[in-house]
């Protein structure tokens, strides 16, 4: 389950319901959906194709349905990463580097693990998300992305538009986001 570490403080977080009351105050969703309604196969399958990503976006329908019409998504896709990803170790490079968006981060892992550092107030929070959680990063909240000693996550990436996805790395941008 979730783990939150302040890196501040080292103080963890372990209780759901405490994560999931604790980031709230801050926009953030995290809330659980379990995996046990996908065969193994499909949720470790990593080399992705349409069928796979159909089945899976299928199985989470009502609760994809239920965020999207509470939040203003549109769409959805699949996203993995792992040893198989070309460049990996360049790419978590870059996603190691702190930025927001215009839009929510909306990620629901199906596989694997990963971190969410966030900055809330003036500490670093580690938000330590794994297979069957959804966590929604608001948009303006500065964050990256690590992957952790498992090395692979594969998620459901949730969202407004494509655009807004695009990773901006100055933090003063904020002000011209129009929000
Ligand atoms: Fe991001």
């Amino acid at each position: 389950m979730a783990r939150l570490v302040f890196r501040n403080s080292g103080k963890v977080m372990e209780d759901t319901e405490e994560i999931k009351n604790f980031l709230s105050k801050y926009g953030v969703i995290y809330d659980v959906w379990g995996i046990d309604r996908l065969p193994e196969d499909v949720r470790k399958k990593y080399d992705i194709d349409e069928e796979n990503q159909k089945t899976i976006i299928e199985a989470y329908k009502p609760e994809l349905d239920e965020l999207k019409q509470k939040m203003g998504y549109i769409t959805e896709d699949i996203v993995v990463l792992s040893d198989k990803t070309p460049n990996l170790d360049a790419l978590m490079e870059k996603f190691k580097r702190e930025h927001h968006h215009i839009d929510d981060e909306v990620r629901f892992v199906v596989d694997g693990s990963g971190i969410f550092p966030v900055k809330i107030e003036d500490d670093i929070v580690d938000i330590h998300v794994e297979a069957g959680e959804l966590i929604v990063v608001p948009a303006g909240v500065r964050h990256w992305f690590e992957l952790d000693e498992n090395r692979k996550i594969k998620c459901i990436r949730v969202f407004k538009t494509p655009a807004g996805w695009e990773a901006i790395y100055n933090e003063n941008e904020k002000a011209t986001m129009g929000s």
